[in-house]
């Protein structure tokens, strides 16, 4: 038998993935789950939106695109970074169009990351921004983002993570799953530490639009970190569309350069109705109008779950409010369980899906992420189960 990618060896399954597959079991054998696990808006996506795709479809979109992405797409990407982060991005050479923002972060790490060099990643964090380095012969090095430092990593963290063989460090803000994000000071110490290294930035701002407080800074916003950021963005999460695969890379020209052929050569280029689709929804001032009350209804269960929270005052999970994104990470440490057990007991005993904290990473550990993208009702009946299941273990 011929041998396998040992690659792979070294990546484990979805967390997240088992979670769902598990639920959708369950689902089937008639039990009533409530999934609060996914990371997906429960919103459709805006009818006008599918209105522009099935437009471009009959219109004959439907051969190969451009790998770049039509400049039309790509103008209306450079207008949405001008006009929600004051960056101004040259649409013909710094944007490459990707298949969702899991692909502008593959097309990011193909650009700059030879086999063996090492990239920082935060703990927790999404699986894939681990992953994906592994999938590309790179070595993973963890900076813990513990949770007394409100999930984002002491400074000093990241300077002891540093080898010479280390190329890049990974942001990822709003976090997923945490819902963190820095100061605007913070990213420059950063932005000082990166530039004293000469690294590679690579910022994860598909949550970038769902903040609760003060808009998040992007990093790219800091004086002198363009010319070392790699902005990693999509619509998936903003404009519900998780299923259309279609994302975007913001980054230097010479770094487009090359995330250009690992895009042409893995996808050649996006479905072109999907990229009509796309440049519509970015700049159609009904569609912002539309996204705007998405994320009322996000921070409106936000404020729900806090309430209860108040309400219940439950010692046995402790609540933050998140900052930002559409999770809770919920603190189950007083339970003295792991969280893939807390996960596997909540999903059979009080029906509700969650995914442990644990798979985000080492510093996850004694957390359970709880979506806020989901019905009204789906969030506070499951909240309200989580809480009554964890009182009752205490006594
Ligand atoms: C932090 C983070 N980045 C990227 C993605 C991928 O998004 P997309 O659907 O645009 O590929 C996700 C999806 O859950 C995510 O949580």
């Amino acid at each position: 038998m011929p041998s396998l990618n040992q690659q792979f060896e070294r990546i484990r399954q979805s967390a997240t993935v088992a979670m769902a597959d598990r639920i959708l079991a369950l689902k089937a054998s008639g039990q009533p789950i409530i999934g609060l696990q996914v990371g997906d808006p429960d919103f459709g996506t805006p009818p006008a939106v599918l209105d522009a795709a099935s437009k471009a479809m009959q219109s004959g979109f439907t051969h190969y695109g451009p790998s770049t992405g039509y400049p039309e797409l790509r103008q209306a990407i450079a207008a949405k970074l001008m006009r929600d982060e004051g960056l101004a991005y040259d649409p013909g050479t710094q944007i490459l169009v990707t298949h969702g923002g899991i692909h502008a972060y593959y097309t990011a790490l193909q650009a700059i990351l030879n086999p063996g060099e090492e990239v920082l990643v935060p703990d927790p964090t999404w699986a894939t921004h681990a992953n994906m380095v592994v999938m590309l012969r790179g070595n993973v090095v963890r900076v813990p983002a513990p949770a007394e430092n409100g999930f984002i990593p002491y400074l000093d963290s990241w300077e002891r993570a540093l080898t010479p063989k280390t190329r890049a460090i990974v942001l990822n803000y709003p976090s997923n799953p945490t819902g963190a994000y820095p100061t605007r000071e913070y990213l420059e110490k950063l932005q000082a530490f990166a530039k004293a290294h000469d690294l590679w930035v690579i910022s994860d701002e598909v949550y970038g639009s769902l903040y609760y407080g003060d808009r998040p800074t992007s990093v790219a916003a800091v004086e002198g970190a363009r010319e070392r950021t790699l902005l990693v963005n999509s619509l998936s999460k903003t404009y519900a569309m998780t299923g259309w695969r279609v994302g975007f890379l913001a980054a230097p020209a010479r770094v487009i350069g090359n995330a250009l052929k690992a895009g042409q050569n893995s996808i050649t280029c996006v479905a072109p109705f999907v990229q009509k689709a796309a440049a519509f929804a970015l700049t159609d001032p009904a569609i912002q109008e539309a996204t705007a009350q998405m994320r009322s209804a996000y921070a409106r269960r936000r404020d729900l779950v806090l309430r209860i929270a108040r309400e219940l005052d439950s010692s046995k999970v402790l609540v933050t409010p998140p900052q930002g994104a559409f999770y809770f990470f919920l603190d189950v440490r007083p339970l003295h369980q792991s969280s893939v057990e807390i996960c596997e007991r909540i999903l059979e005993e009080a029906k509700v899906g969650l995914v442990p904290g644990s798979a985000f990473g080492e510093q996850g550990e004694g957390f359970l992420r709880m979506t806020i993208a989901a019905a009204d009702e789906d969030v506070e009946a499951g909240f309200r189960n989580i809480i009554q299941w964890a009182e009752a273990e205490q006594r």
